[in-house]
């Protein structure tokens, strides 16, 4: 009798939280559309001579190339604020495709898929996750094309990017695709009707405000996916199912991206080992608290062991792994910051830059966006907690950018 009260009691909640969730996000949209342009895009629009500083070109030049694009009908007239004209990320991307300047994509031919892991609760991974793919992915001489995979039943990427996900429930998951017709539902639908498994696969990710940002959505009920994985386990004897992040997603759209970033739950399954499976870098966040720490470390003590006994191939394709320090306070941080550095040796498992503990990567949360998406201008959290948040990711990212570049070097040359 008390149990089914309890009961009633919460399902009468998750109707208001869901719905509490839907206005949070339908007024956070409402925010950003105050001034006629989505402020999210506004924020990272370009004057016409930041535009033309960026393509390399005078801004005469630049004007040229906008103009015949306009005239060829290629680009939609841009945004004025008088006597601005701004140009939005995704119009700078047509005009510098437009103009044949070069991105990542025409220098390097490599696919860097990165798992973002730790056992641990609440260590960041999935704060960094996006505030990094948001990173990599910004910058306009690379134009990076970057997909994060949530592979987190708790689905905690949907508040920082794509949120409209939230409320559409048509929208397949990475596990939903995974699992494909092994199961009734949405996915063996399509296929019935006609759809080829890389047309479900591609429609299935989702676009974000950066344009070469992309997003596979995780939804709660991905938890099956492991037990349906132990099942098949006990009925063959095989683990195949820790091969279908790879096989099934990975290797198909594996050309249309430079990175891949998969953020994992706090948890040892057979879903977070086909992570492990599919990528060929690891990054663990550690927050610099003692109990964090003695988790972390039982943790990476275990992981090789661990992937020995749990991956087909014993974990070759696991080509670097770096522990990175988040949540970092200096003042308060750095004694058992320093112990986890002396702890994993001087050397090359630690990222030398940590992301800064700062509140505007709670404020970005409540926003729906990374801490890259905001400006000082919104006032939507104090200054210097945002330039903090803002130069540590970056400078996080650079980092991690020249460990990708020296992988993909080594790979080349079959050093690795
Ligand atoms: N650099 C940071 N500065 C301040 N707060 C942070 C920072 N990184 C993460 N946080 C906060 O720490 C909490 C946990 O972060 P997050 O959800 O990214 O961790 P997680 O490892 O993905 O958690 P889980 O294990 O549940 O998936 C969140 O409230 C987040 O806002
Ligand atoms: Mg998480």
């Amino acid at each position: 009798m008390v149990m089914s009260n309890v009961l009633e009691d919460l399902e009468a909640v998750s109707l208001k939280l869901q719905e509490s969730s839907i206005s949070r996000f339908e007024q956070v949209c409402r925010d950003r559309q105050k001034g006629g342009i989505e402020r999210i895009v506004r924020n990272h629009t370009l004057t016409q001579n930041e535009a033309a500083k960026a393509c390399g070109v005078v801004a005469n030049t630049f004007k040229k190339y906008y103009e015949e694009m306009l005239e060829k009908g290629l680009i939609e007239p841009v945004i004025v604020e008088k006597p601005k004209k701004l140009f939005s990320l995704s119009q700078m991307h047509a005009i510098m495709d437009y103009m044949e300047i070069p991105k990542w994509s025409d220098s390097h031919n490599y696919t860097h898929v990165i798992n973002v892991q730790n056992q641990k609760g609440g260590t960041g991974k999935s704060t960094l996750s996006v505030s990094v793919s948001a990173a990599l992915a910004l910058p306009l001489h690379n134009r990076m094309r970057t997909l994060i995979i949530d592979l987190d039943p708790q689905g905690s990427l949907r508040n920082f990017l794509a949120p409209q996900i939230e409320s559409d429930t048509d929208l397949l998951s990475a596990v939903d695709i995974m699992l494909g017709d092994e199961e009734e539902g949405v996915y063996s639908e399509y296929i019935e009707s006609g759809h080829s498994h890389e047309d479900i696969l591609k429609s299935s990710i989702q676009e974000s405000h950066i344009p070469n940002l992309h997003i596979l959505p995780a939804f709660t009920d991905d938890e099956r996916f492991s037990s349906n994985a132990w099942m098949s386990y006990a009925e063959t004897g095989e683990f195949n199912h820790v091969k279908y992040l790879k096989e099934k997603i990975i290797d198909v759209i594996r050309e249309d991206y430079d990175c891949i970033i998969i953020d994992t739950g706090p948890q040892i399954n057979p879903l977070v080992w086909s992570a492990q499976y599919a990528c060929n870098g690891m990054l663990v966040p550690v927050t610099p608290h003692q109990l964090d720490w003695s988790s972390t470390s039982a943790f990476l003590r275990n992981l090789p062991a661990q992937i020995k006994k749990n991956l087909p191939n014993q974990g070759e394709n696991i080509k670097w792994l770096k522990v990175a320090i988040t949540n970092f306070n200096p003042l308060k941080d750095s004694q058992i910051a320093n112990t986890i550095r002396t702890d994993l040796g001087l050397g090359s498992l630690m990222m030398a830059n940590d992301s800064l503990s700062s509140i505007a990567f709670e404020s970005a949360a409540k926003n729906y966006c990374t801490v890259l998406d905001i400006r000082k201008v919104e006032k939507l959290c104090p200054d210097k907690p945002l330039q903090d948040a803002q130069t540590s990711i970056e400078a996080f990212t650079r980092e991690l950018t020249a460990i990708l570049g020296l992988v993909e070097h080594q790979s080349n040359n079959g050093s690795l």
